[in-house]
């Protein structure tokens, strides 16, 4: 199997949040002390990912870049490629299909957060496989605002179904989507719907169908936040604040992710802490050096095979 890389969607119209996103993209704005695509890429750096596509609108390209850079300095790879207009969540697959040549993907939205004890090493586990694609199903208490799926007595999914007036279960499919390499080839066959998207719901329920959809359950241990909302964004911080408030220890910090993770060593991290010594964040970063860092990157993920050589 190639090694799986990993694409984050982060164009949209983000109308909910107008008028703060009438001249910046949301995925661009805090989430408490750090911009909200922090989260998804530390997310897919915790899956054991290395290189990442990051779609944008093409108004929003360039802070993306600007923020973002080709991410070497974390020894990942970044690029970029832009969605005219949000024509759905399916769409980035097609968006991908030279960035991905032919490898296994896993999508994540922009505006997601996961966080919770054994995230890193359950997204490890479900990179591994090499056919078919996996989805993650979340309790919530509003599964009518979700595409929400349906499980068998084996855990296996019944169905599928996007934003139900009547759900069969109260699983949200989160914005997390693990693909094999026919992915590409079978968003190709999709047609817009209803509302004029290319649904991921149609793209999950093509795997569905050939008996290759598996689901994993985040349990109720795993925080699964969304940001879309102007409540849900102020949620979203508040747990962020509390969470690093409490532990000392930050949620989606990329360049202690990096180090955790083994994709850069201590002295690349000093280098860039020293670049920010006038900020809470910078400190936080030359604290992990002097003395807080008391981790070690995962075994599993640093002789993982998507390493670069
Ligand atoms: P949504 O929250 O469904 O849409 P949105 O961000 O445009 O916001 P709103 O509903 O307020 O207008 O999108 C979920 C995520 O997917 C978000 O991170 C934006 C991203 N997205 C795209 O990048 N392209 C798309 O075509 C769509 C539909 C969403």
């Amino acid at each position: 199997m190639k090694s799986r890389k990993g694409i984050i969607l982060a164009g949209g119209a983000g109308t909910r949040l107008w008028p703060s996103t009438q001249v910046t993209s949301k995925q661009l704005l805090p989430v408490y002390d750090k911009p909200m695509i922090y989260y998804p890429v530390s997310t897919l750096m915790l899956a054991g990912i290395r290189e990442i596509l990051v779609i944008t609108t093409p108004e929003d390209s360039d802070r993306f870049r600007a923020l973002l850079g080709d991410g070497s300095r974390l020894g990942m790879t970044f690029t970029y490629t832009t969605q005219a207009r949000p024509e759905g969540l399916a769409q980035a697959l097609l968006l991908a299909e030279d960035f991905l040549d032919g490898a296994p993907s896993v999508l994540i939205l922009g505006d997601n957060l996961f966080f919770g004890n054994g995230l890193s090493e359950q997204l490890q586990d479900v990179s591994t496989r090499a056919s078919g694609a996996t989805i993650f199903a979340y309790h919530v208490r509003d599964p009518e605002r979700y595409g929400v799926v349906e499980l068998g007595e084996d855990g296996r999914a019944l169905s599928i179904e996007e934003k139900p007036a009547e759900p069969r279960s109260s699983l949200a499919i989160v914005g997390l989507y693990f693909y094999d390499d026919s992915a590409v080839a079978r968003a190709k066959r999709l047609r817009p719907s209803p509302r004029g998207e290319l649904e991921i719901t149609d793209l999950n329920r093509s795997y569905l169908s050939d008996g290759s959809l598996a689901v994993e359950i985040l349990g109720r241990g795993m925080a699964w936040l969304d940001t879309g909302t102007h409540t849900a964004l102020l949620a979203a911080s508040n747990f962020v604040a509390a969470v690093e408030d409490r532990q000392g220890l930050k949620i989606g910090a990329l360049e202690e992710t990096a180090l955790r993770m083994g994709y850069i060593d201590e002295a690349a991290l000093a280098r860039i802490a020293k670049e920010m010594t006038g900020n809470t964040y910078g400190q936080y970063l030359l604290g992990l050096l002097e003395g807080s860092w008391t981790g070690r990157p995962s075994t599993k993920a640093s002789s993982k095979p998507n390493a670069p050589a």
